[in-house]
């Protein structure tokens, strides 16, 4: 079914607008990470809510112990249904600038990417679904849904404040259903719906041996090097095979069944087109599972980031008093953050070497998550790609983490549909971030239609 030619006309002729519009939104440098951003950040809240109301809609910011949540409502709609979309105006850090062939606040259109800190995760993907509400509102003065939008700035953050938000608010934020778009879909022109989404749990490793840094020369030898300590206790954490060594971690990893792996193994993918979009001279990883299933359904640990001793210009003979490192786990369903957080204490007490002090910091976590993708949510949602994109959605998993689905599953207890409108390639928390111009055209597309479909589904 093509889109109702009300909505597809308004859509059309608004796209120069709506662009100009998302150009504004990504010039705010809404960093959630740096504190030095925290007034861009309410302003970029302030932003949001106030093209929410330009549309038509009520829009509240709430205050939290950390950055702004915007709540928007449209309840013109009795006896219909209630959906709430969800997403993050806040961006990840947009560093190493020199890396950007445009800067990172100054959105630039290229070979139809629009380039910008922010496009497609998750501005672009939020500010869509402001444009697909407008459409139906300015050419119908009314909605076929009632609709709350929750916008919130501390995705990339962990989403601290979040849970906490819903949990006090579940009055305020009762829907059937939740609608998110801030993930990719698999292949150019081919619309998805995820399945699964992995969880986190993050941790900072701290290695102090002696109280200053010493030469090399004349304490080498005489103490325990607290770099090669933190490598000694990194080396442990896999087995030859990728297999992640720390004790008890599979325990909960639910098996992903056989019809689930198949699945996996009919999509269109291409290692070697993988292992081309990432650099890497070849793909590595736990071995008996493709790079999919690896990516999707199989949890990792993993160093992000490693700080010790001299790694300036030329040489310097010093041994390092200290070392750090992050490190983060994906976790697949049922692990849960907090277990995995004692087993890696666990175990990086009973690797650590003598003569050095080791301690174990959690920064951040997040639950995994896997969807039920029967009911009527998911048709409307297939339907609805189809008129947008004339292809029939896939089913994909994910390997990244959206800490709060899992919240609204549990508290809202209602389904959670992710349909992104990203791309491979697009260097989401990379240098030159991108979002393909007409995914987020088609994206407003899609969602409006979603809107008509959900209310037929009633
Ligand atoms: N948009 C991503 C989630 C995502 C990642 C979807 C990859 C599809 C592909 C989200 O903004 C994100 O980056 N999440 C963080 C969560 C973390 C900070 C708790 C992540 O996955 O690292
Ligand atoms: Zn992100």
């Amino acid at each position: 079914m093509p889109l109702a030619n009300d909505l597809a006309s308004y859509l059309a002729d608004s796209r120069k607008r709506s662009l100009d519009e998302l150009f504004e939104f990504l010039r705010i440098p809404s960093v959630s990470a740096r504190s030095e951003h925290n007034a861009d950040t309410v302003r970029t809240a302030e932003w949001f809510a106030a093209s929410l109301r330009s549309v038509g809609l009520t829009a509240t910011i709430h205050s939290t112990m950390g950055h702004p949540i915007v709540v928007g409502e449209w309840r013109g709609a009795p006896g219909a249904q209630t959906v709430l979309v969800y997403g993050h105006y806040d961006v990840q850090p947009a560093e190493p600038l020199d890396l950007w062939d445009s800067p990172p606040f100054e959105p630039t259109v290229r070979d139809g990417k629009l380039f910008a800190r922010g496009s497609v995760d998750d501005k672009g993907q939020l500010f869509l679904h402001v444009k697909a509400l407008q459409a139906h509102l300015a050419t119908r003065k009314k909605l076929p849904v009632n609709v709350i939008v929750l916008a919130e700035g501390e995705e990339e953050v962990g989403s601290e404040h979040l849970a906490e938000f819903i949990q006090a608010n579940q009055t305020l934020l009762a829907c059937d259903a939740v609608v998110i778009s801030d993930s990719s879909m698999f292949a150019p022109g081919l619309p998805s719906i995820l399945s699964s989404l992995r969880g986190l749990a993050y941790f900072q490793i701290d290695v102090v041996g002696p109280s200053v840094d010493l030469h090399s020369g004349s304490y080498g030898g005489a103490v325990m090097n607290p770099a090669m300590a933190l490598a000694r206790i990194l080396a442990t954490m896999h087995d030859a095979d990728g297999h992640i060594a720390i004790t008890g971690f599979y325990d909960d990893v639910r098996d992903w069944g056989v019809a689930a792996r198949e699945a996996i193994g009919k999509l269109p993918f291409d290692d070697n087109d993988f292992r081309a979009e990432t650099g890497s001279p070849s793909l590595f990883g736990e071995k008996g599972y493709s790079t999919l299933e690896r990516v999707w359904m199989r949890p990792t640990c993993e160093v992000n980031g490693l700080l010790s001793g001299y790694t300036g210009e030329g040489a310097k003979t010093v041994l390092p008093s200290k070392a750090m490192a992050k490190v983060s786990c994906r976790l697949v369903p049922d692990q849960r953050p907090d277990e995995i957080e004692r087993l890696m204490r666990a175990h990086v007490e009973r690797v650590a070497p003598p003569g050095v002090t080791v301690t174990v910091r959690p920064l951040h976590g997040g639950h995994p998550w896997r969807a039920d993708l029967d009911g009527p949510l998911f048709d409307a949602a297939r339907r609805a790609l189809a008129t947008a994109f004339g292809r029939d959605p896939v089913i994909v998993g994910e390997g990244g983490s959206i800490p709060v689905v899992d919240d609204f599953q549990r508290i809202l207890k209602a389904p959670v549909l992710l349909m992104g409108f990203g791309l491979p390639g697009e260097n989401a928390h990379a240098p030159n971030e991108w979002m393909a111009v007409e995914n987020f055209h088609r994206g407003a597309e899609a969602v409006a239609a979603l809107w008509d479909e959900v209310a037929r589904e009633r």
